[in-house]
């Protein structure tokens, strides 16, 4: 059969395809993001080696599970995130802004496992002394890594073929091209033909394998999302490239608990472990001011103590503002009619600016009482008491909903030495826990008069 070349028109930042140029994407409708790509196609699809045979059946309980062991990468809160270790053949995606520090991860990364694993760490966008000198930085220029300094997939897995190593760093997804495609590198095409063969290729092998991948100034990782569906796990680095902090949350994990976070500092010497992330995400000086509340949030599998800030001021505009750092901004504007309509606070006539200390995002429900406790805090101008905590979700009827890891959250608090907790009713503990007292509420309005 002949080969014939289609042109064809793909959206930077959808992927959605179309016979003919348009100024505007229907689909995601983005101006001026399409571009000609040309796809050689064989007529139709054909498996290679497939001779008219009846496909393989399998039992479920036959199925072989030896081959889905963890293997643990020596940074232990990467493995938390992780769910626990690298799982053989998984592909993971880490995404982040540039310069947050996704190579500096898989380097060191890389570099604990080199010393138990064979590795390949292959760069397409520094050179071998940049890395180099990057190694050196962190204190792991004597470790024995093999390194790769190529773009093209069809080399680099003929190579990784010849040097079989377990685990594979891709150093970025972005740079990848390969010979199937005929549209320029770095186009959406070319990025998702080629993780596409580095995710077969991690599969059939066993591989386990990271990707790392930039976001662009949408959020999504290679312009659009096409890579997210195709890999195991999908990791994104949180907070900005200017703070100490840097959090890496799984926002997919088809191995472990999505929304799990792990916490590391930037230093001079790389990525640190924080290994009791409650304290950093506190302010230091919690000696009571207005408008801070102290609430325990609820991230995978594990409870964080975190500071919700309010500052609520007249409004000199005819549409009062509200702005968050951290938190849902509809959310806001929503919790802002119960407490009005519930508790009998208004604030049409006032701007409203809240913030979670520390630059994590908090996205579960669990902030809504903390939230709106900070927010009257700061109204009244009286302050929330610093030795205790709340959390609970607050529902359009003014009701206090609970959350998950209810006890969990309390034992975080009392673990550090908060003294007293303001609790949704459905999250009051069966039994009194040491050292903190516990106050179970139904609704907003009885929480809104404890305080
Ligand atoms: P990098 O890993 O290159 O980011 P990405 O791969 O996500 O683009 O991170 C680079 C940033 O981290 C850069 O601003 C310098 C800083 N950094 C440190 O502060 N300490 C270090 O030890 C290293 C290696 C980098
Ligand atoms: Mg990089």
């Amino acid at each position: 059969m002949t080969v014939k070349e289609k042109t064809i028109y793909t959206c930077q930042d959808c992927a959605a395809q179309y016979p003919q140029w348009q100024g505007q994407c229907r689909q995601c409708q983005g101006w001026n993001s399409l571009q000609e790509e040309v796809k050689a196609s064989s007529g139709p699809v054909k498996r290679q080696g497939y001779a008219g045979e009846i496909a393989k059946l399998q039992r479920l309980s036959e199925v072989n599970l030896s081959l889905t062991h963890r293997i643990p990468t020596g940074v232990s809160e990467f493995d938390h995130v992780l769910g626990g270790g690298l799982v053989a053949g998984s592909v993971i995606l880490i995404g982040g802004d540039p310069g947050i520090g996704k190579s500096t991860l898989l380097l060191q990364v890389i570099a604990a496992l080199a010393a138990k694993q064979s590795v390949l760490y292959v760069t397409g966008e520094e050179s071998s002394q940049q890395v180099a000198m990057r190694a050196k930085r962190l204190g792991v220029e004597s470790v024995d890594l093999p390194l790769l300094t190529e773009t093209c997939v069809e080399a680099i897995l003929s190579q990784a073929n010849k040097l079989k190593p377990q685990v594979v760093v891709i150093d970025s997804v972005q740079t990848m091209w390969t010979e199937s495609v005929a549209s320029a590198p770095g186009s959406v095409s070319q990025v998702r033909e080629s993780a596409a063969r580095l995710v077969a290729y991690a599969k059939t092998k066993g591989v386990a394998l990271f990707l790392a991948g930039h976001v662009t100034k949408e959020g999504a990782i290679a312009g659009p999302r096409v890579l997210e569906h195709m890999v195991d796990a999908v990791l994104y680095f949180e907070g900005q490239s200017d703070q100490r902090y840097r959090v890496i949350r799984a926002v997919k994990n088809r191995f472990g608990a999505v929304n799990e976070i792990g916490v590391f500092a930037m230093t001079d010497k790389g990525l640190k472990q924080v290994s009791n992330p409650s304290a950093i995400f506190l302010s230091k000086d919690i000696s009571a001011m207005p408008g801070s509340v102290v609430m325990v949030t609820w991230e995978g599998s594990r409870p964080l103590l975190v500071e919700v800030q309010a500052l609520v001021d007249t409004s000199h505009a005819g549409n009062p503002r509200r702005v968050t750092v951290g938190l849902e901004q509809n959310r806001l504007a929503m919790l802002l009619a119960i407490l009005h309509r519930h508790g009998g606070v208004p604030t049409y006539d006032q701007d409203v600016f809240v913030n979670v200390v520390g630059g994590l995002r908090v996205l579960e429900t669990g902030a809504d009482l903390p939230l709106l406790l900070a927010v009257r805090s700061s109204l009244t101008n009286q302050v929330f008491p610093a030795d205790c905590i709340a959390f609970g979700e607050v529902g359009l009827a003014g009701e206090l909903r609970p959350v998950p890891g209810g006890l969990e959250r309390i034992k975080e608090a009392a673990k550090h030495g908060f003294k007293r907790a303001i609790v949704p009713a459905g999250n009051a503990p069966k039994k009194p826990i040491p050292g903190i007292t516990v106050t179970a509420v139904g609704r907003l309005s009885e929480a809104l008069s404890l305080v």
